[in-house]
């Protein structure tokens, strides 16, 4: 049986980004593999290394859940949790940065950028939660795990730590493969499609969340930055605006981008662009409406207790195991 794990930090709004690089492409594998087992959780653990309000933190933790389930992801087939309800991934969290080093935290772009971007009272845990996202891979012996790009550094670390961990205390944890999406693994900020759209990102015109409604998603599409050179080409380097622009259209209609490339060759950017955002509404609109009915619901949190109740009981069985194997415990 094949195991597929991953997880989504609940922090600010939901968006374009994360629907195309890890929500579509969970919901696209939970389709196309047979004999799997998938768990998907919301990171709320995670969200505590910057500094939340916590009646957000709290809706935007079951906002994530019903997102999932309006994407379209089957709770028959998966198992959908919250990371803080499992207590067994802070525990072997610090297991396992207790087998991390400073030198590979130091080398985490992810906290670089965000720590550069403070200059004072840095959360210590921005620094160390490598090391639970290590954990919340290996407590349950995944085979695969999809992310988008910038989560790549994080899996390589957690790679090496479980190697680590299986060479002082033999052999004990599976070595989990990123799976990256070709297309859509990094959708960039419409305002400076350089840099990553992120839902914690403060300037919201470059950013299309999952909640924005129809105005709010053609007016951003219609003023996302591109270029001078008056040509639909797919070059992330010279023409990183419509290259974007060209990722989100592929990355709904889950298309290649050459298929796109080909539909848009003779035309002009306006039209690219007046398109771009009716393919998006399309998306978007339908989403929202199955995430309203879902937010209410009592299923929702029926999905969210059985979820806990399954993971638990493969996650105490892991700790108890690896406690052992590092010396704790009377016997
Ligand atoms: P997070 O919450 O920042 O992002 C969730 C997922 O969305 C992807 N993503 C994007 N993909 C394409 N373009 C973008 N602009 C974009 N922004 C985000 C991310 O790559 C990710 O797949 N630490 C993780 C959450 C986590 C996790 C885990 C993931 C915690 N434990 C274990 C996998 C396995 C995070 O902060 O992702």
């Amino acid at each position: 049986m094949t195991r597929i794990v991953s997880g989504i930090k609940p922090t600010g709004s939901l968006t374009l980004g994360n629907l195309i690089g890890a929500i579509k492409r969970f919901v696209r594998l939970q389709e196309d593999m047979e004999d799997t087992e998938f768990f998907l959780f919301i990171a709320d653990l995670h969200a505590l290394t910057s500094r939340q309000i916590p009646h957000k933190l709290r809706k935007h933790t079951l906002d994530v859940a019903a997102m999932y389930l309006a994407a379209g992801l089957d709770p028959e087939k998966t198992t959908l949790f919250i990371q803080s309800e499992v207590k067994e991934h802070a525990e072997l969290g610090y297991l396992l940065q207790s087998n991390t080093y400073m030198g590979e935290l130091e080398r985490m772009t992810q906290y670089k950028d965000k720590s550069s971007k403070q200059n004072q009272n840095i959360i210590s845990s921005l620094f160390t939660y490598p090391a639970l996202m290590a954990a919340d891979i290996l407590l349950y012996d995944a085979d695969y795990v999809p992310v988008g790009d910038d989560q790549k550094q994080h899996l390589e670390l957690t790679r090496d730590i479980a190697e680590r961990f299986n060479h002082y205390y033999h052999d004990f944890f599976k070595i989990p493969e990123p799976i990256i999406p070709k297309v859509g693994a990094r959708i960039m900020d419409l305002q400076n499609p350089t840099k990553k759209m992120s839902k914690s990102e403060d300037s919201d015109k470059g950013c299309i969340t999952l909640f924005d409604n129809e105005k709010q998603i053609r007016k951003k599409v219609r003023s996302a930055v591109t270029d001078s050179y008056r040509k639909i080409a797919y070059d992330p380097v010279k023409q990183p605006g419509i290259a974007n622009l060209l990722n989100i259209y592929a990355g709904i209609r889950e298309e290649k981008i050459e298929t796109i490339l080909d539909m848009y060759e003779d035309k002009t950017y306006k039209d690219l662009k007046e398109d771009l955002a009716e393919v998006i509404v399309a998306e978007l609109l339908p989403l929202q409406e199955r995430y309203h009915k879902l937010i209410k619901s009592d299923t929702l949190q029926d999905i969210l207790d059985k979820g806990r109740e399954y993971a638990q009981n493969i996650a105490f069985k892991k700790v108890r195991k690896a406690k052992r194997k590092v010396g704790l415990g009377r016997k």
